[in-house]
């Protein structure tokens, strides 16, 4: 069976992610910031039998994800799922023009934008000798210049950027035979969605999947909604 690894396992869309594989028999890496707590991960590992290992990481530490790269040198991996993000400053001062506060957007670039980059660097290895070969990242429609609601700063630099980065990256991981997407899932219930978004959970994660599996050369570096649509850059 294939090879998932994922960012942001414990909750929201990381979550049904691996709930939706797990029950179709892939094998999991599931990548939280705290495991002891990730108390529904945990319950899908153990029914699961082998099948989802749980791994510590915070994203923003690099050397982490070069230590996990090295204890699964030898795996496979299939689909890179570059999940874990913030919304950053939120429901008050933050991210507006006028209020920014620069070192909460330091940290939104270093979740939204760099960890995927450096989880692809750490992981090409692995991703290249799998039968699939795809990299994705959760973007957002919030990144797109035609799209975006125009007044969370800290957020959508991270989205438009981190489409840049990924579509930068399609374009060397051809090389590699790899191909590369982004996705937006919709404006979802999660705790980031919150519980006027219109998209259920499970809608969005069922819709993603059916993109990753259609994941090709020549769709390679797109931009595309969870239900299939195109998103203008
Ligand atoms: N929900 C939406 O409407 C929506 C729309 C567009 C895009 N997205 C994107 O979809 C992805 C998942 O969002 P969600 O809605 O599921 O949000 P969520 O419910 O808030 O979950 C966010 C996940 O990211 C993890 N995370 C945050 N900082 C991390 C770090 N430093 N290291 C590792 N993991 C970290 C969280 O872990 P902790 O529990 O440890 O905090 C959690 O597992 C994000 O990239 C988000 O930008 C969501």
């Amino acid at each position: 069976m294939p090879t998932l690894l994922i960012t942001g396992a414990n909750r929201g869309l990381g979550l049904e992610t691996v709930r939706q594989y797990a029950d179709d028999g892939w094998n999991i890496i599931a990548c939280c910031r705290n495991p002891d707590t990730a108390t529904e991960l945990n319950a899908i590992a153990e029914a699961a039998e082998g099948r989802v290992i749980i791994e510590a990481l915070d994203v923003r530490d690099h050397a982490a994800i070069d230590a996990l790269a090295k204890r699964h040198s030898h795996a496979s991996i299939d689909l890179l799922l570059n999940n874990a993000g913030i919304i950053g400053p939120r429901d008050g001062p933050g991210q507006h023009f006028g209020d920014m506060d620069f070192e909460a957007w330091a940290d939104v670039l270093k979740i939204n934008l760099m960890a995927p980059m450096k989880m692809c660097e750490s992981f090409v290895t692995q991703v290249a000798r799998s039968d699939q070969k795809k990299m994705a990242a959760i973007s957002s429609s919030i990144g797109s210049n035609t799209e975006t609601a125009g007044d969370a700063y800290s957020y959508a630099s991270s989205k438009a950027a981190l489409n840049m980065v990924m579509t930068t990256m399609a374009k060397d991981m051809a090389q590699h035979g790899i191909t590369v997407g982004v996705f937006c899932p919709g404006h979802v219930k999660t705790d980031m969605g919150a519980p006027e978004a219109n998209v259920e959970i499970v809608d969005s994660i069922t819709g993603l999947r059916q993109r990753f599996a259609e994941m090709n050369m020549e769709r390679s570096g797109t931009y595309r909604r969870y239900n299939g649509d195109s998103i203008a850059w």
